[in-house]
């Protein structure tokens, strides 16, 4: 199997180059040339449409990081970008008092999501983590927090902690996915003085493989919130209105007090929610303080109300499941047929082909190789994340993308045998 020539990507380097002098690292946090594999991927796109990216030197890409997780339906997608373009223009999106959509968006949000009674709307996923733990200490008037998975940026829950005084999250404690028993264990220790417990409901830890809930992992940690009196808090920012349009919650059966969600709610517009039970979110009616500036721009409320339109009208969440489950099946035919190491976890909206670790490191030349063949052949996954379908991935871009997949794990196979 012969190697796939390497793209030409000098002008994303020009651009980059530039930009070091001009932006701290050059683009932030996970844009950055290390999170993908440098001097492979592109560093700066041109335009999106439906499932393909163009970058800045004219390379094309079926792409499968969806924006990191907000393209539902697909890139500029016309209906959603006309009701927006309508709406600026005709009526004006940025007061100074709000507009009448959000109303309209948590009415139906409480119709969709189990956990909903009452909502706030931010911006950021961030934002909708902070905000959540903000509502649970103050409901409980408790101090700890119980945590699993990624949650943002802030200084509560990053991973980096430069430039975070360690009080900000020494009452923070972590835990991981289906291990209740480091729950139980913490909560023994701290449960009486823990005011929430907040997790991703389906297991997707940064660079790790996906997880679903073990039997009873999910009820044991709703048990255990509800025997010390915190707040369950299930961080859906990925699975809300991608695995159904109740999130993950509803596909799972558990419900939690409260919810966060964000990213494919507007495809792609910013706009983020806490929603939940009344009783802890009238905490935030007279017991705290969150306002922005931009929290209530209508832009991206009608943004969320033209998506979920779709997503029942068309039926896309269902379509996606259909596209994934196919997709999958095949990868996983492949994983088996070429036999380098190569596993495939999630579930069909969501899912990600990681390298199993081995002693000789070989793994990490492996996942180089495989996500570099992709890469190469104009197919946007990436090493260090999982990947998503969009509903405009039509069945012929998966058969290209599934033939691209076969032809990288066959070099990989040539070349580590
Ligand atoms: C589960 C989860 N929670 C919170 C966040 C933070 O969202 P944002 O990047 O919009 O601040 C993310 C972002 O990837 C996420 O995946």
């Amino acid at each position: 199997m012969s190697e796939t020539p390497k793209l030409n990507i000098s002008r994303s380097l020009e651009i980059y180059n530039e930009a070091c002098s001009l932006v701290p690292g050059g683009v932030l946090g996970a844009r950055r040339p290390g999170d993908f594999i440098k001097d492979e991927y592109p560093i700066f796109l041109e335009t999106g449409k439906g499932c393909r990216l163009t970058d800045v030197d004219g390379n094309e890409f079926v792409d499968f990081l969806c924006g990191y997780g907000p393209i539902i339906l697909g890139y500029c997608e016309e209906e959603v970008d006309q009701a927006v373009y309508e709406h600026i223009r005709d009526k004006g999106f940025c007061f100074s008092l709000t507009q009448k959509y959000q109303n309209i968006l948590a009415k139906k949000i409480k119709e969709l999501v189990p956990s909903s009674e009452m909502s706030i709307f931010l911006k950021t996923g961030s934002d909708a983590t902070t905000a959540g733990i903000r509502i649970a200490r103050a409901h409980t008037k408790k101090l700890k927090v119980m945590r699993c998975g990624y949650h943002g940026w802030h200084d509560w829950c990053v991973e980096m902690k430069g430039g975070i005084p360690s009080k900000f999250y020494e009452d923070v404690f972590e835990f991981q996915y289906n291990r209740l028993d480091q729950l139980e264990g913490l909560m023994a220790e701290h449960g009486n003085d823990t005011a929430a417990i907040i997790m991703t409901p389906f297991g997707h830890p940064n660079h790790q493989e996906m997880q679903a809930p073990a039997p009873g992992f999910l009820e044991g940690v709703k048990e255990l919130a509800s025997t010390y009196g915190a707040v369950l808090i299930f961080d859906e920012i990925r699975t809300g209105f991608r695995v159904t349009l109740g999130g993950a919650q509803q596909y799972y059966g558990v419900t939690p007090d409260l919810s966060v969600l964000g990213k494919a709610i507007a495809n792609g517009y910013p706009i983020s929610v806490v929603t939940g039970k009344e009783e802890i979110m009238m905490a935030a009616a007279s017991k705290l303080f969150i306002s922005s500036t931009f929290f209530p721009n209508s832009d991206a409320f009608v943004a969320a109300l033209k998506t979920i339109e779709i997503l029942e009208r068309d039926k896309v969440l269902e379509d996606i499941w259909g596209k994934g489950e196919m997709f999958m099946k095949k990868i996983q035919m492949m994983i088996e047929k070429h036999d380098v190491g190569a596993k495939l976890t999630g579930i069909p909206p969501m899912f990600y082909i990681t390298f199993t670790k081995e002693d000789s490191g070989a793994y990490k030349g492996k996942r180089n190789d495989f996500y570099t063949q992709l890469i190469r052949k104009g197919f946007f996954f990436t090493p260090y994340h999982h990947a998503y379908i969009s509903y405009r991935h039509t069945i012929e871009d998966l058969e290209l993308t599934l033939n691209a997949i076969d032809e990288s794990m066959a070099f990989v196979k040539e070349k580590y045998q």
